[in-house]
């Protein structure tokens, strides 16, 4: 069993998660690793864009076009009907494939917690694969997902994996999402160690490739960022790094 993307309540319920740590500590490095203040990166590509929350802050942050694609038609209406943006086309995908993208088409691209979502390496391949084709040459392509270095630690909004355990290649983790009105929304994802990331990527053709983990060093320079209900929050973010982003170049 694994979490139904393609349920409105999934949906729905990611939707509503309040992405405090992951747009803090997460998606900016995305956006760095990207080099989306750069004016000649002009059309990224938001693989597994979801209900569009990273699209809507790469377009209104930085103006670029983004194709934002998706295989969960639920997720997709729900970017269309609250985060419609003529810059944003969102598009369903199948089986990993983008045909409506021509070669070399896309500057920059990116994949944020879609990877835990997928059970089988090699469907995570062919992604990557098409990902590698639809880039230009110099382009490139940053992966974001839980850090499998550090499950089970328990984080201002979320916890991945159970505290103490041990997890293998591919096994299913249980995740909690912290929910603002209370309570958790409770997903299954999977354990994939920092190796199958470099080998996928090796494998398709990218070079270059660098992992990040950044950790909250100075939580006093995010003010509002801070959920003051939470007595532990922005404890670990200071000494684990929630998030792994892996960044490879075509
Ligand atoms: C946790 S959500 C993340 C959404 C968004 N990237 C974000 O960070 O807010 C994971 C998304 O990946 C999508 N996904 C998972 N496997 C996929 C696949 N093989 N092809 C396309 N989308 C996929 C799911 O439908 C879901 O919308």
């Amino acid at each position: 069993m694994s979490t139904r993307w393609d349920t409105p309540e999934v949906a729905g319920g990611f939707d509503a998660y309040d992405d405090l740590t992951e747009r803090t500590l997460g998606y900016p490095a995305v956006f760095r690793a990207l080099r989306l203040g750069d004016p000649d990166v002009r059309a990224v590509l938001d693989f597994g864009c979801g209900p569009g929350k990273v699209a809507e802050r790469v377009v209104t942050g930085y103006g670029k076009e983004v194709i934002a694609v998706d295989g969960s038609a639920p997720m997709l209406e729900i970017a269309k009907s609250t985060r419609a943006d003529p810059r944003i086309d969102y598009r369903l995908v199948r089986d990993a494939r983008l045909p409506f993208l021509a070669d070399d088409a896309i500057d920059m691209a990116m994949s944020c917690y879609v990877f835990i979502n997928i059970g089988s390496v090699d469907v995570i391949s062919s992604i990557v694969q098409e990902v590698y084709r639809v880039l230009r040459p110099g382009g490139r392509y940053a992966i974001l997902d839980t850090n499998p270095d550090t499950t089970g630690v328990e984080f201002t909004t979320f916890r991945s994996g159970d505290p103490g355990r041990r997890y293998e290649r591919g096994e299913q983790r249980t995740v909690l999402l912290r929910q603002r009105t209370g309570g958790d929304m409770t997903l299954l994802d999977f354990h994939w160690p920092k190796e199958v990331y470099r080998q996928v990527l090796t494998d398709a053709g990218f070079g270059s490739i660098e992992m990040h983990e950044p950790i909250l060093t100075n939580p006093l320079d995010r003010p509002g960022a801070v959920d003051p209900s939470r007595g532990r929050c922005w404890v670990n973010e200071q000494v684990q790094p929630p998030f792994l982003i892996v960044v490879g170049e075509k």
